[in-house]
């Protein structure tokens, strides 16, 4: 796991925005993964921008995101799919139908959702990069803690932690979904190059318990240490509780030295 710590959220959105563009610049046709949440929403600023001057092209490129929320319709304004819509999607100039989301649409059943969306990403051979963002309290999509380590896209009741968390993001009185289809964290763990970014305090906790704890379900992030492609871009307070945090940045400053800013 490749742990780099950042200044602040802006030089994290601009590290993530870097990887990702080289990619795009690499593979015209590459699958993103993408993550829904804030933290990632500076990133995808970043991208428009790269997209409005030429410097990237989204036309061949295909997205899968995360996880959607069960029991909202694809055009509600708090659903995963309008969150795309309005954070990236519509101003970049992606094809809307080469961008997925594990949406249930009313009547359909959700194991044909799920067993579909993980059919989809095989038919196109598996997403190239995975951007994550992680809760507080350790989860990755919607992979609550104590999920199976192995599991695939399916159903997740949310945990009481993640639904208090996301509840300013919705209106007082207004209905906020507790359950939702998700990627499992086997499914995450396929693509391959995941590159996670956490910002801001209350982060901190989880992000140490990623990178320094030991694998656990407790942890669902902590599977990420088995994988062999991660980059983490920490902000100085998401990283201010690893006990390592002079052994990262020197990694950093001698694989920038050796393998030049380029590198991605
Ligand atoms: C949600 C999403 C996750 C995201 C997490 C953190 O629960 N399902 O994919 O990583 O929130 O969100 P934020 O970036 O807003 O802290």
């Amino acid at each position: 796991m490749e742990v780099i710590i950042l200044k602040d959220a802006d030089e994290v959105a601009e590290g993530g925005a870097r990887r990702v563009c080289a990619l795009i610049r690499q593979n015209r046709n590459a699958v993103l993964g993408l993550a829904t949440g804030t933290t990632p929403v500076a990133m995808y600023g970043k991208l428009i921008s790269a997209c409005r001057i030429g410097e990237i092209s989204f036309s061949e490129v295909t997205t899968f995101n995360l996880d959607e929320y069960l029991g909202l319709a694809p055009d509600h304004p708090q659903s995963y799919r309008s969150f795309m819509q309005r954070q990236l999607f519509e101003h970049i100039d992606i094809d809307t139908d080469n961008t997925y989301l594990p949406t249930c649409r009313a009547g359909t059943d959700p194991e044909t959702v799920c067993r579909l969306y993980e059919e989809q990403i095989k038919s196109v051979g598996g997403i190239d990069m995975q951007i994550l963002g992680i809760g507080s309290n350790g989860h990755i999509g919607f992979n609550e803690p104590m999920s199976s380590l192995a599991s695939r896209t399916r159903v997740k009741t949310l945990s009481e932690h993640t639904v208090a968390d996301n509840s300013r993001l919705f209106e007082p009185n207004e209905y906020q979904p507790s359950l939702a289809i998700t990627m499992g964290v086997a499914t995450i763990m396929e693509a391959r190059r995941i590159l996670l970014l956490a910002t801001g305090p209350h982060k901190a906790r989880a992000v140490r318990e990623m990178i320094e704890g030991s694998v656990t379900s407790r942890c669902p992030a902590s599977a990420l240490q088995l994988h062999q492609r991660v980059t983490v871009l920490l902000d100085e307070a998401a990283g201010s509780e690893l006990e390592s945090q002079g052994y990262y940045k020197r990694a950093h400053e001698q694989n920038t030295e050796l393998l030049g800013a380029s590198n991605f």
